[in-house]
């Protein structure tokens, strides 16, 4: 599969490259500079290119089988600048008549109990609300085109860079946590569980939650 990877330079972002290259996929690596330090592989590519401007997503996206996303704000810039790259995403990939979207979400939409999403409960950090709620505006955005094969990834509360096991749970709309309640993941297994998805052509329509 060739993919066009939007965010490859981030933390998640190099684990997917790195995951999608291991499994011989070509990867073609978009961040702001066209840059992606640590990463040398015939296959990967890496392009300059705007993810807040659809014109720019669309001629990227262009000639890919799929477009992946593991887009963040920057910690200088306003939250909702990640709903403007939602925006311009959905747009770009619907332009280059690319059908298949895969999107790095956030725990935040995900619920806790029924009706209940984890943004909503007490403990939910103050400083991660701006970014959480951004993060479901995004999704709102991806959910409405209907016309694309979207999926929305949302990882466990907790991901940290660690270690490769290739073992994960999933659930649609719904946090994953472990008998002791802990909901967490490495970024590693995070990129097996997007991988996974992206190859398999599942969880379409849909906001899945993965975790140990
Ligand atoms: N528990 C959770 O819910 C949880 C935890 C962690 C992360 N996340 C979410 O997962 C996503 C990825 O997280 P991360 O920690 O890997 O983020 P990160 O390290 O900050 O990476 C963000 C990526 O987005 C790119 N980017 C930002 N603005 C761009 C633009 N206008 N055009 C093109 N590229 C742009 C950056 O590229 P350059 O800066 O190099 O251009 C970088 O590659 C985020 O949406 C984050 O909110 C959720």
């Amino acid at each position: 599969m060739k993919v066009l990877l939007l965010g490859a330079s981030g933390r998640i972002g190099r684990r997917i490259t790195t995951e999608l290259l291991d499994r011989g996929h070509a990867v073609t690596g978009v961040s702001r500079s066209g840059d992606v330090d640590g990463i040398d592989d015939p296959d990967f590519e890496t392009v300059a290119g705007d993810a807040t401007d659809a014109g720019d997503v669309a001629e990227l996206a262009a000639g890919h089988d799929a477009v992946a996303s593991a887009l963040g704000p920057s910690e200088d810039e306003d939250v909702a600048a990640l709903v403007e790259m939602a925006e311009a995403v959905v747009e770009g990939v619907r332009e280059a008549g690319v059908d298949r979207l895969v999107w790095t979400g956030g725990a935040g939409i995900l619920e806790v109990a029924p009706g209940v999403q984890l943004v909503d409960t007490e403990d939910f950090p103050d400083e991660w609300e701006p970014v959480a709620r951004a993060a479901i505006e995004a999704y709102d955005v991806i959910s409405a085109a209907e016309d694309i094969e979207w999926t929305y990834l949302a990882p466990p509360a907790f991901i940290e860079p660690g270690e490769r096991t290739g073992e994960y749970r999933t659930a649609e709309g719904e946090l994953v946590a472990d008998d002791e309640g802990e909901s967490r993941i490495s970024m590693e297994d995070f990129a097996v569980a997007f991988a996974d998805v992206l190859e398999d052509g599942t969880a379409v329509h849909t906001q899945l939650g993965v975790g140990y």
